[in-house]
């Protein structure tokens, strides 16, 4: 047995391993976790004084209290299927519940807020939660779209916002960040995430959780965090939800875990598991997740809430016989409390009364959803202010948004310079059922949103082309979905009476996010017509793409002049929108999710494995003429490669980057996994080389050869935004470490090779071309 030297990292520091090589995956976890103890995640969730009152409680505690903490019912509009039930101040008076969600509002919060803490015996209060995914009230850009900024103190700030309105709505605790790492279009619940790289979602991951949580939980404001979906749900075989995840240990450690390991190390009090299997074992039961790598290896010191109604699901999945053996599976694997399948709060005293359950199992998990209680405070501010005045979407508040959305929208194709359009004195056709559609501006789980707050294409162009400043024809042609051409007419009369045409086409607000998965990627209902029928005017058409998910834009892309990749952009849609395509703010997106050509190619991401065969410089627009180009890893009809790349997106201006100049040709892997991180510093010079002021993300890509495991043709390594005068340049410098030099072995263990070669690139999309590479010794 070769041994070797292994990196395990235990709890945020790193350990020292030497292992054997024949030892399975789950053994390195137990030798790691057993080598050391990891810190806590979260150090206001510990501590001799928050100890001292949980302990002080749980001596207090009947059975049945104890198994009412880890209870939570949704009150109000249900969010899954409605499991039915109209006794909720019982269960709060009785001391049953310990969280309610679906309840909003402070008047709806203090009323049971008050049943719990004025009558129930010991007088716990509840923790109300939401699904504040982008906003509360002020509606922001979707995840996928926030990703896309790649600004992670911009989405901080926009979350602290979000957070502190959910507060102010006796909400403390939000469902969200979604960190699943998503690959698949098909899956409508691409929308909730950050993309396809876990670097990148690492980083938003970290993003969200500060936002949420502020500088201490006891902040009025601040929310506790609940990182979901704990864990590989963005795996789902065929991109639809809810189904099966089968991956190896590598891929779900190397690219789906970073960014609830980033989440946890940021001190994220609560994550949810997931409603898929992994590797056979429900996300929901799964002790390897939940216990030995959530809390053996990480040190997660919060809670696991399940998702909705995953508890009874065991019984579906085929792993439990009954509700009492689902709840007996769920937490004992990691599970602490049950979102709505109404199991915990009956069976869990049952359990124990039998003998099924060890009472030291249902009280720890206790402790730590108080603990979490205690933390936010809620034991001395329980209730909100009823009287604080009412919503409205004030300026700054507005400016914020509005700022998220402009940073968050990709130009994808600006044919002739079509874009910005000049200042004044243009006659412009606005065309698409989504140039005037508020509800679809807010998007996929808008939360509390009001739709009468969004301002729509339509409104902020008939403002800004007020006063004689221009003409706008509008006429919405068709709708999202359907055959009915009878608007066709209408808005090719408008397209052929106007200069310049702006088409508002895509998918509405249902049709991504949770159960929304399609089978059909392009532009739905007979937009695609529409499209060509406004192109064949001859007049250039401006195509605002609004979705939740990459569409397959290759048909399109030929009728369009110009693509705006929009997603959806919260309540200041229209305002971003104007503003960029005006000129007046530059655009600065990336896409952080790569873009199809077809339906055929999903999954298709950058960070893919090379293969044995790769196509390489075949062209793959012809058949194969010989052996040498048919036995690649090809399509006969189609090409590998993307329509738009990760990483990718226009400027109204262009940047330069200098060849990556690493501070160091040969390093040492021992030196590496001693040092941890700021190993080696990577510098490259960035200049804007066009007329107008702009702001690039800087890409650096990194690629490994000769480890022991296949590493991706490319993975992110890092990235900045750097605002840049015209013909400003810069000196950047990129810092990596151990994280971002390591990778995972055939046994899942974080390593660092000697005997590798280190291919880098520096760029702005993940086709960047500047090399240089490095040896590890
Ligand atoms: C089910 C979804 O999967 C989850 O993301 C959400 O937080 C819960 N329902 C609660 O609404």
């Amino acid at each position: 047995m070769r041994r070797g030297i292994r990196l395990a990292n235990v709890g945020g520091g790193i350990a020292l391993l030497l292992t054997a090589n024949a030892a399975p995956a789950r053994n390195m976890v137990k030798r790691a976790s057993a080598t050391a103890r990891p810190a806590p995640s979260n150090r206001q969730l510990s501590g001799a004084d928050i100890d001292r009152r949980v302990e002080a409680l749980l001596k207090q505690m009947t059975l049945e209290e104890k198994a009412g903490q880890l209870a939570q019912y949704s009150v109000g509009t249900p969010t899954g299927p409605g499991t039915g039930r109209d006794d909720y101040e019982t269960l709060v008076r009785t001391g049953a519940a310990g969280s309610l969600l679906n309840v909003v509002g402070a008047q709806e919060t203090n009323r049971y807020q008050r049943i719990a803490i004025e009558q129930s015996r010991l007088k716990i209060p509840l923790l109300f939660g939401f699904d504040v995914i982008h906003g509360h009230r002020t509606t922001l850009p979707i995840p996928l779209a926030m990703a896309s900024s790649f600004d992670t103190e911009l989405v901080e700030r926009a979350m602290r916002l979000a957070g502190s309105e959910a507060a102010a709505d006796g909400i403390r605790w939000a469902f969200s960040p979604m960190v699943d790492i998503a690959r698949d279009a098909r899956w409508g619940r691409i929308a909730e995430g950050s993309g396809e790289d876990p670097l990148l979602g690492a980083a938003m991951a970290r993003a969200y959780v500060r936002g949420y949580q502020g500088a201490s939980l006891a902040e009025p404001t601040s929310v506790a965090a609940s990182v979901k979906h704990f864990a590989g749900y963005g795996g789902a075989e065929g991109g639809r939800d809810y189904n099966t995840v089968d991956m190896s240990d590598v891929s779900l450690r190397q690219v789906y875990l970073p960014p609830f390991q980033a989440a946890v190390e940021e001190g994220a009090a609560t994550l949810m598991s997931a409603f898929n299997t992994l590797n056979g074992v429900p996300a929901t039961a799964n002790s390897y997740l939940m216990t030995d790598i959530l809390r053996k290896e990480w040190g997660f010191n919060g809670f696991v809430v399940s998702d909705w109604t995953a508890v009874a699901e065991l019984v579906n999945h085929g792993i439990a016989l009954d509700g009492p053996a689902a709840a007996h599976r769920a937490l004992t694997a990691g599970v602490e409390m049950d979102m709505e399948s109404h199991l915990y709060g009956p069976e869990i005293p049952r359990l124990v009364r039998e003998g099924k359950l060890g009472q030291a199992v249902v009280d720890e998990a206790v402790r730590r959803v108080l603990r979490v209680k205690f933390a936010l405070g809620l034991f001395e501010h329980p209730l909100v202010d009823e009287k604080a005045a009412a919503y409205v979407a004030t300026p700054e508040k507005r400016e914020l948004a509005r700022r998220m959305a402009e940073e968050s929208i990709v130009l994808l194709k600006n044919e002739g310079g079509v874009l910005p359009l000049p200042s004044s004195g243009r006659k412009i056709a606005l065309v698409g059922p989504l140039a005037d559609a508020p509800v679809d501006m807010l998007g996929v789980w808008s939360a509390k949103g009001e739709p009468r707050d969004a301002v729509t294409l339509r409104a902020a162009l008939e403002h800004r082309l007020a006063d004689g400043k221009g003409t706008l024809r509008y006429a919405r042609g068709t709708g999202v979905l359907g055959a009915d051409t009878s608007g066709f007419q209408e808005a090719v009369a408008a397209a052929a009476a106007s200069e310049v045409v702006i088409a508002a086409l895509g998918e509405d607000t249902s049709m991504s996010g949770e159960a929304a998965s399609r089978t059909r990627i392009d532009l739905p209902g007979n937009q695609l017509q529409l499209l060509e029928a406004l192109a064949a005017t001859g007049k250039p058409v401006v195509l605002i793409v609004f979705s939740g998910r990459p569409l397959a834009l290759t048909e399109a892309q030929v009728h369009a002049t110009a693509i705006v990749q929009a997603w959806q952009p919260g309540i200041e849609a229209g305002h971003a929108l104007t503003n960029l395509l005006w000129g007046e703010v530059n655009f600065s997106a990336r896409l952080p999710v790569t873009f199809p050509r077809s339906l055929g190619q999903v999954p298709l991401y950058y960070n893919h494995f090379n293969t044995g065969r790769p196509a390489g410089k075949t062209d793959l627009t012809r058949p194969p003429a010989g052996p040498a180009e048919k036995y690649v890893s090809r399509y006969l009809d189609e090409r590998n490669t993307p329509l738009y790349p990760f990483g990718y997106g226009l400027s109204y201006t262009t940047f330069d980057f200098t060849p990556p100049t690493p501070s160091a040709s040969t390093l040492s892997a021992r030196a590496v996994q001693k040092q941890g991180q700021d190993v080696l510093r990577v510098k490259t010079q960035v200049r804007n080389t066009g007329k107008v002021a702009g702001t690039v993300v800087a890409q650096l890509y990194l690629r490994i050869q000769g480890a022991s495991t296949a590493q991706p043709v490319r993975q992110l390594a890092g990235f900045q935004r750097v605002a840049l005068a015209p013909g400003e340049s810069r000196t950047l410098e990129f810092t990596l470490g151990f994280k971002e030099l390591s990778f995972f072995d055939s046994r899942a263990s974080r390593v660092v090779e000697p005997g590798t070669r280190y291919d880098l690139w520096v760029g702005d999309s993940s086709e960047a071309t500047q090399h240089a590479s490095f040896t590890m010794e």
